[in-house]
């Protein structure tokens, strides 16, 4: 969970749980992220995997306008924008420490490893992990050598993982349920399957082993444990529970899926597809709106089933999430028996 809530203290709750943490290496630093594989180890011998982004294409789509609408918001809350340009999120240095600190398993987002890379953490003896949200994305991994697919539901909180930006589906690449897309993909490949996307309770977690998933990803049930960094205002605004949540260009210029405020209100139907241009614009914006714990301004990723997802330690959630699925097997298997 990139941008703040991922953390070494998160991911090594999870493993001492029995889980198996992530840590994000989305929008760090090459350094930053050494540092935290580094802390993780000092936290945790269990084993951890890491994801990165895949650097998008450069885009061509219109971001001076939309910088020329969203300054007024800037200039009431005094605040200068970002430089609107696009960049690698260091990739390639980051899959060096990844390769280097031997982490044993590496997930990929926005789209397919280079093959090199894939070769590289396979020689490692890492297993490859790649996030595809439609059957067409899952041959596509297969065929770019994935170890493990993560099939994401449209309900998942934050980024989805589409690899380009479809220009016949301007709204974004078509959007699948979770149990439609892990049936159809199933269809395409017997890779191992991660399910994702709007799961929120051990019986979820059931459903989606039933379906023939190895594992189920969770994001949004971790947000307001006191190990996530999530800001202050985000984990506020996912208490209320009152918001609807959308999916949204508006910050990063990507489609993402959080609580509606008022900047996607305002912002979201003219944002354009330009990944990671919008996200840097927004970046000075984003922040002054957090440190003034105003929701309004902020991004606050959260997936379709975040009023479920409590305030308490990632031990207890992954304690409850195993105790309700194996509750939801025993009613299911009396009820087919019985
Ligand atoms: C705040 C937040 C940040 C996320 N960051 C990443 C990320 O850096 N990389 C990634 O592959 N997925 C990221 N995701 C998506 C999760 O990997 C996962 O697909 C999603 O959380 C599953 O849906 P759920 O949120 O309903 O559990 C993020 C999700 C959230 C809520």
């Amino acid at each position: 969970m990139a941008g703040g809530p991922s953390t070494p203290e998160l991911v090594a709750a999870v493993a001492g749980a029995g889980a198996f943490g992530f840590l994000a290496g989305g929008m760090l630093t090459p350094d930053r992220l050494r540092a935290q594989v580094e802390r993780t180890r000092e936290l945790t011998a269990l084993p951890f995997g890491a994801n990165l982004f895949v650097p998008s294409r450069e885009s061509s789509a219109d971001v001076e306008g939309y910088r020329r609408r969203v300054l007024a918001e800037a200039e009431r809350r005094g605040v200068a924008l970002g430089e609107p340009v696009w960049d690698d999120d260091a990739y390639p240095a980051k899959v060096d420490v990844l390769v280097e600190t031997g982490v044993p398993v590496v997930s990929f987002t926005f789209g397919l490893p280079r093959p090199s890379d894939v070769d590289r953490f396979k020689a490692a003896g890492a297993t490859v992990v790649m996030t595809v949200t439609t059957p067409a994305e899952a041959r596509a991994a297969a065929v770019a050598g994935a170890d493990v697919l993560c099939v994401q539901g449209s309900a998942a909180g934050g980024h989805r993982g589409v690899f380009i930006d479809d220009p016949v589906h301007p709204a974004g690449a078509p959007s699948y349920d979770l149990l439609p897309l892990l049936r159809l993909v199933a269809t395409q490949t017997d890779l191992p399957l991660v399910a994702a996307g709007g799961i929120a309770h051990g019986a979820d977690v059931a459903a989606v082993l039933a379906s023939g998933a190895v594992a189920a990803q969770l994001g949004t049930a971790f947000l307001r444990c006191p190990e996530a960094g999530t800001p202050a205002a985000h984990r506020a605004a996912l208490a209320e529970g009152d918001r609807e949540t959308a999916v949204t260009r508006a910050f990063s210029g990507r489609p993402a899926r959080g609580l509606v405020n008022r900047f996607m209100a305002d912002h979201g139907a003219s944002a354009p597809a330009a990944y990671p241009d919008v996200n840097n614009l927004t970046k000075p914006l984003r922040a002054a709106s957090a440190a003034a714990s105003d929701p309004e301004a902020m991004s606050l990723w959260a997936g379709q089933a975040y009023p479920v997802a409590g305030e308490r330690p990632a031990a207890e959630v992954v304690a409850d999430l195993a105790e309700q699925a194996r509750r939801a097997v025993a009613r299911l298997s009396a009820r087919v028996i019985g």
